[in-house]
């Protein structure tokens, strides 16, 4: 009863306790507010890159020391490990108000213990591990003196030759959402502030991934339909989750530079969203909008940057050449300086910089955490959840350990770099297993060959001799292909998306021995192979699976692990298809049949579907979907319905199926998607077993944003459909929506 009673009040108190720890923050940083000069204030938005770019021998190395002392740097990027985040913060602390540093990094996925990259994390569907992962990153970025990562990006990407698509969480809205939260929450931990968590980014606001023709920094030009309904909903989810900042982007959107853009950080994420952190800009993307022709020169940028909502410069120097004199001429007011400073201070309040600021810098703690094996277990457990089994003809996997032998050939097949993908900063990280060493450690009584054939871009046949004479010595083949780390990233842009080199004609020289081949492929992005698709025995697609890769990939193909992974971003079959998403809308002229397409929306050259569809991915074990029942056939506004089915695994092996919930809303006032995913269960059932699995529809769920931006559900008929992926619809029902009385 007293347990009850006390935990009754400190929950009432709760609330009222962070509002009075937010109050005394806000009083300290008004305190210190008070006595900044305009000088003083502006460095606080100055962020800075640390050595990795400029370095000890860069002419302008001291002037950049003296300028930290002098307080006119309020964040740093790019410094980073104990011992340099203390000899740098050391000489922010000689500055006249002693205000400490920020350092920021891109911790991506992972810091020492490198994580599967973000888009091959999305294929694992699973929230706790992805949060996991974000977490483990945290804790040793953190543990290394950082407070902050740029990340997650939570850019929808439909166009796979944009190279970035490899930072996120792919094409889709509700997906991305839900992993936008996870990574949050994981990055974050439970509390700012904690030295085993870190300042989160949502990343970067807003559209970027649209960018015209998938090339990098290139113009975004899309309806405000759908910049509300696909593209901001996974940073309304990051925000919601608590993420203290937001990064903004290079690209213009409808004409206007985001970072210099009122709308989408004043008018959205300041105004109606109520965000209270900071905004930093991307790198150089105040300066930028000089060349976008937005801007006449820095000193304009400056003003039209902090006028629209961007806080931070990061790398322009707009603000802290030019901020000071357009303060003093009015261009920009003073109450638009200070909102600026007092929620970058705040947030270095928040992270109890003021207390101690070397509390993210202990030698100790960076020694323990990089070292704890733990982290290293949960990067294997994320990487086998993210690969995904594309192709598995006549089950020629798993891979049986008895006396066979397995000749492993291909250019990635013992890469080590390649495996992390991009976006790795630390220098000294954990160590890589390759696949070829995850293999021959797997294999059991099987001999394992290995032949590299020749480099990834290689455009001869060299090694190619080598490599059909351990095919054809082999009863089966494991050939390692895809795109090298460096392929896929920032300004990795690519009109062709098949594999570099000749990796496809390696591949037909092994197919002609008529050997088994089982291909693994490695990249950040969806590729186009054709061939591989056609005649491969299976494929794995692994995308950059990071320092546990080859134990990941070795686990599945032996079947100690059984493949899970569902694909968060469509396949196309050519780059002539893109951007191609499941999420597409009917038109007038819809293909029923791919046989009869003329007059209809189709090509004349390609079929419309795409190679692989979103939510694609195979298992060792199959599952039967039965029994769908619907609570009811009709709803009230106000009312729910349950959408329930039996799901069985109806093969020998135990595994887990990721269910997926679709719908479409047949007749609205704006046309809607023939498709949108808006549920998923991650199920595991031993052999034999079978479960009831439940879906909760509301009218938050067939909600959209009308022609006037409002958000709302239409009276009407839906179509719900249950599958193992969007191409894989195994039941189908339907509810209608009533009107509100
Ligand atoms: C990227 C950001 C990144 C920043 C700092 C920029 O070029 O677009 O995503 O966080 O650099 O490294």
């Amino acid at each position: 009863m007293k347990k009850t009673t006390l935990a009754l009040a400190a929950a009432l108190l709760l609330p009222l306790m962070a509002h009075a720890q937010d109050a005394q923050i806000d009083r300290k940083v008004a305190a210190l507010m008070k006595q900044m000069t305009v000088a003083e204030k502006v460095g606080q938005l100055h962020q800075l890159s640390g050595r990795l770019f400029t370095g000890p021998t860069s002419s302008d190395y001291a002037a950049k020391l003296a300028d930290i002392r002098l307080g006119k740097v309020g964040s740093m990027l790019n410094i980073k490990g104990v011992a340099d985040t203390r000899e740098i913060q050391a000489l922010a602390l000689q500055s006249r108000l002693h205000i400490p540093l920020l350092f920021g990094q891109d911790v991506i996925h992972g810091y020492h213990t490198v994580f599967p990259v973000p888009l091959g994390e999305s294929a694992s569907w699973d929230m706790e591990a992805i949060e996991q992962s974000a977490h483990i990153a945290a804790r040793e970025a953190a543990a290394a003196g950082i407070h902050w990562t740029f990340a997650p990006m939570v850019d929808i990407a439909r166009d796979p030759r944009w190279g970035r698509v490899m930072e996120g969480a792919g094409e889709d809205t509700f997906l991305g959402s839900a992993i936008a939260r996870a990574r949050v929450h994981g990055f974050q931990g439970k509390q700012l502030g904690a030295t085993d968590s870190v300042m989160a980014t949502a990343k970067h606001f807003a559209a970027y991934g649209a960018a015209v023709a998938g090339r990098d920094y290139n113009a975004v030009d899309m309806s405000n339909q759908q910049l509300f309904e696909v593209y901001l909903p996974p940073f309304k989810a990051a925000l919601d989750a608590g993420a203290a900042t937001f990064m903004n982007s290079f690209n213009t959107l409808n004409g206007i530079p985001a970072t210099g853009n009122l709308f989408l950080q004043r008018d959205i994420l300041k105004g109606s969203w109520n965000f209270k952190g900071f905004v930093v800009s991307d790198w150089g993307s105040v300066r930028e909008m000089v060349p976008h022709g937005y801007a006449a020169d820095l000193a304009d940028a400056s003003v039209k940057a902090i006028n629209a909502g961007s806080d931070m410069d990061m790398e322009s120097y707009a603000h802290i050449k030019h901020l000071e004199d357009a303060v003093k001429s009015g261009k920009v007011k003073m109450k638009t300086l200070d909102d600026a400073v007092y929620r970058i201070l705040y947030k270095k309040f928040e992270l109890g910089l003021f207390d101690d600021p070397y509390r993210y810098s202990v030698a100790a703690r960076e020694k323990a955490v990089l070292a704890d094996p733990s982290h290293r277990a949960a990067a294997l457990d994320v990487a086998q959840k993210s690969l995904v089994l594309l192709k598995n003809a006549a089950k020629t996997l798993p891979l049986s350990r008895a006396a066979q032998k397995i000749a492993v050939i291909g250019p990635l097949a013992d890469a080590k770099r390649d495996l992390e993908g991009g976006w790795v900063v630390e220098g000294d990280r954990a160590p890589v297993v390759s696949i070829l060493e995850g293999i021959r450690s797997h294999a059991g009584k099987a001999e394992v060959s290995y032949a590299e054939a020749c480099g990834a871009g290689c455009t001869g046949t060299e090694g190619f001799d080598d490599a059909v004479a351990a095919a054809t010595r082999a009863d089966v083949v494991v050939l390692v292909v895809g795109e090298t780390w460096d392929l896929s990233g920032e300004a990795k842009s690519r009109t062709d998306i098949t594999l570099p080199g000749h990796q496809e004609q390696l591949f037909a020289a092994l197919k002609a021995t008529g050997k088994p081949v089982v291909v693994v492929m490695l990249a950040g992005r969806p590729l186009v192979f054709n061939t591989i698709a056609d005649q491969a025995d299976a494929i794995v697609y692994a995308w950059f699976p990071g320092s546990e890769g080859g134990n990941a990939v070795a686990n599945v193909l032996f079947g100690d692990y059984n493949p899970s992974g569902k694909l968060p971003i469509t396949f196309p079959r050519s780059v002539g298809q893109i951007p191609l998403s499941y999420a597409q809308y009917s038109t007038g002229r819809p293909v029923t049949d791919e046989k009869n397409v003329v007059y209809k929306s189709a090509y004349i050259d390609s079929v419309n579907t795409p190679r692989y569809a979103f939510g694609h991915g195979l298992s060792y074990t199959d599952f039967k979907y039965s029994g769908l029942t619907i609570s009811s056939k009709a709803m009230a506004p106000s009312q729910q319905v349950t959408l329930s089915f039996d799901l069985a695994n109806t093969g020998k092996a135990e595994g887990t199926e990721i269910v997926q919930l679709y719908l479409r809303d047949l007749v609205a006032s704006v046309v809607r998607p023939v498709k949108e995913l808006k549920g998923f269960q991650k199920v595991h059932l031993l052999p034999g077993e079978q479960r009831r699995v439940s879906f909760t529809i509301d009218r938050e769920l067939l909600s959209f944003f009308n022609s006037q931006l409002v958000w709302g559900a239409e009276a009407g008929d839906f179509k719900l459909m249950v599958g193992s992926a969007s191409d894989d619809i195994r039941l189908e029902g339907a509810v209608t929506l009533l009107p509100s009385k």
